[in-house]
């Protein structure tokens, strides 16, 4: 059993607060992109977080040396890789998927375990082994492992579109697979999130030759090798938002720092129609809430709408709002595992197939509950945060898969959050 968080409601949240490099999000798709040129690459503004730490075994495996010191990882890969990552770490982390491009650039071969479905519903990878073989890989799935192999992989034009949305690590692992493909690649309805664009910048430095990341075609020219760099990851703006949503929810006034407002520009929007008030500097935002929030309709999309990672945080917020308000996941089949657990600490939110309806309440009371994942997690530290008495919150190793000492920066804020070593079991 893992750590948990005990959390003692009802402070406000007060003073500044500094936000880590994307690590989860970006940093890892970057590491992966450093397998495409032999020599030491360097990512500052690392977060140290449980995928980070995964990650880096997936590269050993892979025969690259990784080096750290804090915010910063460094990786010097060899001349000759190996091909496999492994199941224990994928199943981990779905994020391992994106050796996959690179391996196959590389080394013309490539082993991946699938990563199966989490708790977010079924996560098929059709569209990047789709996409892959649309550029000349031969695929099989053999006992739970996509083997892929591939002459120099070929350019060509794919399209990454599941339903009605582009998907985002699709798009990453094909300008992985691209950038040292033979010719053009155009991705066609690719997506646009802010990740994809701190991806294209970092292959550019390498010497990759791409245009159009951040809008939905994407070109790319491949080039016969690339050089290592050092490179700044982007601020994460999931973890911007979380502080953003925790003061909206506990009153106070907290200013983020080291952030890119325009990453989070719907979010912002949100929170002052729940009545909050924003000043928006180049890198920072503060925010000040008083009373409690005011309801307003949430629809998840991909960027530039709503970030579905949010939607739980958002939740907590609505739970406390002054009205009733509809809240509605379009990206993933199973969202809502923290509802069950915000009712257990007096939330109203009945589930319907693909929305809820958050109907506010005046107060949360503090209660023991489980975290299922990483934005579940932090839905409910922020509901503890502003729950009357004491809530515990377990299996916060899905939270420290995203956050970099989330009870250190809360605490900096006035928070009563401390983590717990593993809960005997009853
Ligand atoms: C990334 C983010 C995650 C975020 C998500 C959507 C990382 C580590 N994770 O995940 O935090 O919630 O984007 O913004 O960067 N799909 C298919 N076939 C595929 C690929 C995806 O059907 O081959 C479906 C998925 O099941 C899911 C949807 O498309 O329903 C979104 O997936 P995708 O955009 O690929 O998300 P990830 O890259 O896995």
């Amino acid at each position: 059993m893992s750590e948990a968080y005990v959390i003692t409601g009802g402070q406000p949240l007060r003073g500044e607060v500094h936000v880590s490099g994307a690590t989860k999000n970006s940093a890892l798709k970057l590491l992966a992109g450093a397998l495409l040129a032999p020599g030491t690459t360097t990512v500052h503004r690392i977060a140290d977080i449980k995928d980070m730490r995964w990650f880096g075994e997936v590269l050993e495996r892979l025969g690259v040396r990784v080096d750290w010191e804090p915010g910063v990882v460094r990786v010097t890969v060899p001349e000759m890789l190996g091909y496999e990552a492994p199941y224990d770490l994928v199943s981990k982390m779905r994020a391992s998927t994106a050796v996959l491009g690179p391996l196959l650039a590389r080394m013309g071969r490539a082993k991946v375990a699938l990563p199966g479905g989490d708790f977010l519903g079924p996560r098929p990878i059709d569209l990047h082994l789709r996409g892959l073989e649309q550029m000349g890989a031969d695929i099989k799935v053999v006992h739970g492992f996509v083997e892929a192999s591939c002459d120099r992989l070929k350019g060509t034009r794919i399209t990454v579109m599941s339903n009605e949305y582009p998907s985002v690590g699709a798009t990453e692992t094909l300008m992985l697979a691209a950038v040292l493909a033979d010719g053009r690649t155009v991705i066609d309805n690719a997506a646009r999130e802010p990740e994809i664009v701190d991806l294209a910048t970092f292959l550019q430095k390498m010497g990759a030759k791409i245009d159009g990341a951040g809008t939905h075609t994407i070109e790319i020219e491949g080039v016969d090798e690339l050089r290592p760099v050092e490179y700044d990851v982007m601020p994460d703006r999931l973890e911007a938002a979380t502080y953003l949503f925790a003061t909206a929810t506990t009153g106070g006034e907290v200013t983020v720092r080291d952030m890119r407002p325009r990453h989070l520009d719907i979010v912002l929007e949100t929170l002052e129609q729940a009545g909050r008030t924003l000043e928006i500097g180049d890198d920072w935002v503060r925010i000040t809430a008083e009373g409690r929030p005011m309801a307003v309709d949430i629809s998840t999309l991909p960027y530039p709408g709503f970030a579905t990672d949010l939607l739980p945080m958002a939740t907590t917020m609505l739970a406390l709002a002054d009205g009733t308000s509809i809240v509605t996941e379009n990206i993933y089949d199973s969202r809502y595992f923290h509802v069950d657990e915000l009712a257990r600490m007096g939330a109203n939110v009945r589930v319907e197939r693909h929305y809820c309806v958050v109907r506010g309440v005046h107060e949360l009371t503090g209660a023991e509950v489980r975290a299922s994942d990483v934005s579940a997690g932090a839905a409910l530290v922020i509901a503890g945060l502003v729950a009357r008495g004491r809530t515990q919150v377990a299996d916060i190793i899905h939270i420290d898969r995203r956050y970099e000492n989330l009870e250190g920066k809360l605490s900096s804020l006035g928070a009563d959050v401390q983590r717990v070593g593993a809960p005997v079991p009853a």
